[in-house]
């Protein structure tokens, strides 16, 4: 095929200047970017030959299968069930949703009756099938030469320990605990820990705040915070356990009180120089060597709950969305079944943290509930060279690579000797997750780091979705660079025109989902009306994504991007409200707007129009302010690319911004404003141009 052809040419010339470099060559012959811009252009549509075990090699057995899928929900995904193991098999008719708000109350029910515990079935179930010694966990640290494989009977050892641990600080069923970890094993031993006993987790990224750690603790009452002394990213180091203490302090000042801070000794910052509150801090190490091997399970409804993950909406601070037990379970393992077509003692490697859904569901969920091996990484791509993420393939020999648009780029701006040096031969299947992937980035992904060897998988989903929901299953129609081509299971997109009406066939509006799916959020931890009117409320009668997406001729669906005010940076959500209230509490701001806009690497960038007082000075150390302010409350991933001085927001007459003319001003499209007659005031957009740049 054409897309083939390119290749060789282009692997050619690759190694071609591949050889330059280590010679000498001059810099400007090593663009690696120009050359694959001069090789080809993207191909529109490419048919990688992938023979799938999980069976499913062209779109007909796609789509009979897909066809049950959603007639007969009940049947289609009790078979999928009955793949797991349940101390108490769920009824035949296990589900009861309704997601139409005219209906009543908004639920997502399966498995009904069904009694299980993901701990159970990510572990145990291995050990007793004889994978105990197989590798459950490869780790592999911020430094060259730091790793650590843990079988299966390590894993289980070590989550029993912690899941006694936790059952002594009286911690059972229903309990929030809240993890704040860097990308060590012990931060999905302790997801796991937490779900062996009923507790439910709530990971917070740790490039969160201070704030926004306590924030988040506060609000699910997480009477224990699971740490370590540091978390260290390439050159970087974070004391992670004095942002612990800073944000129990101010959790306390909103009157919650953090029990226990179990720390993990971890890298730079040893015992002795880790701040300490007796009766409170207590060294992972010290607590766990005193626990047994073994712990009882907790067997769970199918609609326990299992975890919390917080993330950014449109308006109003994050909100707790809420997972649950048995319909996770299902929806992750059958969608990496299918997807990444995942077996058994496969090494799999999801680069995405752990604080993110990406990391729950397809690093240590999906993983290991179907047997296979997960990577963990704990440092950066590019660190201490921009080969390290091919050397960790190599190392490993990684079958299926799980990663996000934001990081090809970056790698794809590096010389290719760095990726061509290190032997990817193991690879057989690429995935991404997060963003739209561009095109160009796509083809170097598929040609360069694949070999063109290896489907990619461009996976569509959100922290809400639980799992994957559009994507292609590998060999079993052609691909498209971009485009996350069609439903899974049990997935029914439907996309609605600017009135609400379905668009049937080709065309493009807001995407929204018909039917429940089994991994699907049950609600925003205490607050079921914003679950209702977020998501439901707008398009009755569907799941409203917050997306746009576009349906081509071959009823493949283009994600397009957010339709609401979701920034989506490095494939990081962010929510504009947040950001401009940061912005805002600075006291000389009087007011804030925040668009996004594109980015080279991480996609969208954050771009802030900032009024201040008329008595307050528009300087450079006030932008830097701004900025640290924003890194304080949020987190340094939220702070802003560009501040642009605003003498005035442009707004309506009824005092709403427009932002759309905001966009455009930070894009410098300012020839064509469209239509600025419902302005308050019009002469702010003249001077808020003359701004841009200073
Ligand atoms: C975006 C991440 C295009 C989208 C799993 C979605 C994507 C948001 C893709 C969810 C993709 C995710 N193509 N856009 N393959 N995957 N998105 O909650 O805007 O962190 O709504 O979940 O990321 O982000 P979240």
């Amino acid at each position: 095929s054409r897309g083939l052809l390119v290749t060789r040419v282009g692997m050619d010339r690759l190694k071609v200047l591949a050889g330059h470099f280590v010679a000498g060559g001059p810099a400007s012959e090593l663009d690696s970017r120009q050359t694959s811009a001069e090789a080809s252009e993207p191909p529109t549509s490419i048919d990688v030959k992938y023979r799938a075990r999980s069976n499913i090699n062209d779109r007909g057995a796609y789509e009979a299968l897909y066809k049950g899928s959603i007639q007969e929900p009940d049947k289609f995904w009790g078979k999928q069930g009955s793949q797991y193991a349940w101390k108490q098999q769920f009824q035949e008719q296990h589900v009861d949703c309704n997601i139409d708000v005219r209906r009543g109350k908004i639920r997502s029910r399966w498995f009904a009756g069904g009694l299980t515990n993901l701990a159970f079935n990510c572990l145990d179930r291995h050990v007793e099938d004889g994978r105990g010694d197989q590798p459950c966990f490869l780790w592999e640290g911020n430094d060259v030469g730091q790793d650590r494989v843990l079988t299966y009977r390590d894993t289980l050892a070590e989550v029993c320990r912690l899941g006694n641990w936790l059952r002594s600080q009286g911690i059972s069923k229903g309990d929030v605990v809240a993890i704040y970890m860097p990308m060590v094993a012990e931060l999905p031993i302790a997801m796991l820990a937490c779900v062996r006993i009923g507790a439910i987790h709530n990971v917070v990224f740790g490039g969160f705040s201070a704030d926004a750690l306590a924030a988040r603790v506060a609000d699910s009452r997480a009477r224990i915070i699971i740490t370590s002394s540091t978390s260290v990213r390439g050159k970087k180091s974070t004391p992670l356990k004095q942002i612990v203490d800073q944000a129990c302090k101010l959790a306390s000042k909103e009157g919650f009180k953090v029990d226990k801070v179990l720390v993990l000794e971890h890298s730079a910052l040893p015992k002795g120089k880790t701040p300490w509150t007796q009766g409170r801090d207590l060294w992972w190490a010290d607590e766990l060597s005193q626990q047994k091997p073994q712990c009882d399970v907790e067997w769970l409804p199918a609609e326990a709950p299992s975890f919390l993950l917080y993330t950014s909406g449109s308006t109003g601070k994050p909100k707790g969305v809420q997972h649950s037990t048995g319909g996770f379970m299902v929806g992750a393992g059958t969608t990496a079944k299918y997807v990444f077509d995942l077996q058994p003692g496969d090494v799999f490697w999801c680069t995405a943290d752990c604080g993110w859904i990406t990391g729950h569901t397809y690093l240590t969920y999906a993983p290991l509930l179907l047997g296979a091996t997960s990577v963990i990484f704990e440092g950066v791509p590019v660190h201490p060279d921009p080969g390290r993420v091919w050397q960790i393939v190599a190392k490993y020999k990684v079958r299926q690579l799980y990663t996000a648009p934001t990081l090809i780029r970056a790698l794809e701006a590096q010389d290719h000797k760095w990726v061509t040096k290190h032997d990817r031969s193991s690879l057989k299947l690429l995935g991404t997750v997060g963003e739209p992937i561009n095109p160009r980035a796509w083809q170097w992904f598929h040609e360069v780091v694949g070999e063109s060897r290896c489907p990619i998988v461009d996976t569509w989903w959100q922290t809400e979705t639980g799992m994957i929901m559009i994507a292609a299953l590998p060999g079993a129609w052609p691909l498209k660079p971009g485009c996350a081509t069609l439903p899974l299971f049990g997935v029914l997109p439907v996309l609605l025109d600017s009135e609400g009406k379905e668009i049937k066939g080709a065309g493009e509006g807001v995407l929204v989902l018909k039917q429940a799916w089994p991994a699907m959020m049950q609600t925003l931890l205490n607050n079921q009306q914003r679950f209702e009117e977020t998501y439901f409320a707008p398009q009755k009668g569907f799941y409203f994504t917050g997306d746009g997406a576009r349906r081509d001729e071959d009823g493949y669906i283009w994600i397009t991007g957010r339709v609401d005010d979701v920034i989506n940076v490095s494939g990081h959500r962010v929510g504009t409200a947040e950001v401009e209230g940061a912005l805002s509490s600075h006291a000389a701001c009087d007011e804030a707007a925040v668009v996004g806009v594109e980015h080279k690497v991480k996609g969208q960038g954050i771009y802030a129009f900032v009024t201040l007082h008329s008595d307050s000075d528009y300087s450079d150390a006030t932008r830097k302010e701004l900025v640290k302010l924003v890194r304080e409350q949020i987190g340094a991933f939220a702070a802003p690319d560009t501040i642009h001085w605003a003498p005035g927001l442009p707004k309506t007459r009824s005092g709403k911004i427009l932002r759309r003319v905001l966009l455009k001003i930070a894009k410098g499209e300012t020839k064509d404003l469209g239509d600025l007659s419902s302005l308050a005031d019009s002469s702010v957009v003249d001077k808020l141009i003359e701004r841009r740049g200073k």
